[in-house]
């Protein structure tokens, strides 16, 4: 019951956060867009208004003219539409799945003996420590009046260390996440701390008819400009958990950040592009990365599979491989598993008779292989057993 219970929790709040997240970046998306769209108005009386730039496009079934206004309108008007819900939302309900599947779960989904043998208790204080820290460090190192590219460089090393940090002390999934997680964390946290306070002040400064201090709007922008680099890694590591050919590799920290790399190098382009003539350097950067990680990550043949070499003259029996599979996976991948906290078979995947064995083959052989399954290693599967699928698979997954 607790874990059907889990399971619908889990579903409205990946909905929630799935929504808000569309709705925030879909906006912030459309924003950056915009500002690199304006022109320049030829209308001598919206020049006189103050209007720096504007914007006429067509959507839904109407023609809509925006205006950005150099500093304030003359007079403000009644309602004023401010966009920070979208992301305290995305980030509510994506700290509420967080503790629901990698705090409540931990023993299955953040914690991996393999990697570091820690406690459950110990394991979410890191977690949220990194969370926490890693703000708080990013705020001062912004404050610290750097150049941009000195701000840039330091913290790109910070973030590679945090990948390499992270993906030695969690299961590789648990350790993506959290690099997600914590580059979320800084784009929310500069909306509330820094971009809407500064928002604040100049309406406050408008309405009692002075300058506003402009030290608001440069943090404002530099904060604005993160963000922008750090969607695209964001959003690679929310789905990342689809593909464990990534985080479950042994280079793992090295991949995310060479995947995290190539987004922000991409996003860099677009926006690039948006003011008008962009050098596409940016983007082929991004795109051979991606590909050298592809390349790099590439499966091995068959025939080279170290376990194939010893065992190229004894073929692995079938019933041995079954033994291993009812003994490591079969308490969760049933049609009525055993596991507690497992409510029905993961992803539909069932391994009791030979059949559901020989039909996922090449599935069980890479989720043993990448030691991404066992889940958190919970049913102790060892090397061995591990070279014995991959044998097996590697001279035909015969029956
Ligand atoms: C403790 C429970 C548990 C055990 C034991 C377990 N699994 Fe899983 N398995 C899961 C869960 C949960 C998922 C779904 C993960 C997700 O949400 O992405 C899963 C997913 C999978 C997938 C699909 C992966 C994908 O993303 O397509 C495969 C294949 C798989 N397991 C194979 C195995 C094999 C082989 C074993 C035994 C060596 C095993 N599992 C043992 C819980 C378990």
């Amino acid at each position: 019951m607790e874990a059907y219970l889990i399971d619908w929790l889990s579903l409205l709040g990946r909905w929630l956060h799935i929504l808000t997240g569309i709705a925030w970046i879909g906006a912030s998306f459309y924003f950056v867009w915009l500002d690199n769209h304006l022109v320049p108005p030829t209308d001598p009386e919206l020049q006189k208004k103050g209007v720096g730039g504007e914007l006429w496009a067509v959507h839904g079934g109407g023609f809509y003219n925006a205006q950005k206004y150099l500093v304030a309108p003359e007079k403000l008007p009644p309602s004023l539409h401010w966009f920070k819900w979208e992301a305290y939302w995305t980030w509510m309900s994506g700290f509420f799945l967080l503790c629901l599947i990698y705090y409540v779960g931990a023993s299955s989904y953040l914690v991996d003996k393999d990697v570091a043998d820690i406690a459950s208790g110990t394991a979410i204080l890191i977690g949220l420590g990194t969370l926490i820290a890693g703000w708080i460090i990013y705020d001062r190192l912004c404050e610290a009046k750097l150049s941009g590219t000195t701000l840039a460089a330091i913290m790109t090393v910070l973030l590679i260390g945090a990948a390499y940090g992270l993906c030695h002390v969690f299961s590789g999934r648990g350790a993506y996440l959290h690099f997600g997680a914590l580059l979320g964390t800084i784009m929310v946290a500069n909306v509330f701390f820094v971009i809407i306070p500064g928002q604040r002040e100049l309406v406050i400064a408008k309405q009692q008819g002075r300058v506003p201090d402009p030290r608001h709007g440069l943090r404002g922008k530099q904060r604005s400009v993160h963000n922008t680099y750090f969607t695209l890694p964001v959003i690679f590591v929310m789905f990342s958990n689809h593909y464990a050919m990534t985080y479950g590799h042994r280079y793992n920290w090295l991949i995310l950040v060479a995947i995290s790399l190539a987004g922000a190098a991409i996003r860099t382009w677009f926006v690039a592009r948006h003011k008008g003539k962009a050098s596409p350097l940016p983007a082929i950067v991004g795109v051979l990365l991606l590909a050298g990680v592809a390349v790099a990550i590439a499966p091995a043949p068959a025939s080279n599979a170290p376990a194939a070499a010893a065992t190229q003259s004894n073929p692995v029996e079938f019933l041995r491989v079954q033994i291993i599979i009812q003994e490591r996976c079969v308490r969760c991948h049933a049609a009525t598993p055993t596991q507690p906290g497992i409510n029905a078979a993961p992803k539909g995947l069932m391994f009791e008779t030979a059949e559901q064995v020989l039909a996922h083959a090449q599935q069980i052989a890479q989720q043993t292989a990448s030691k991404v399954m066992p889940l958190g290693n919970l049913t102790g599967m060892t090397d061995e057993e591990r070279a014995v699928i991959a044998a097996w698979f590697a001279h035909g997954a015969q029956k």
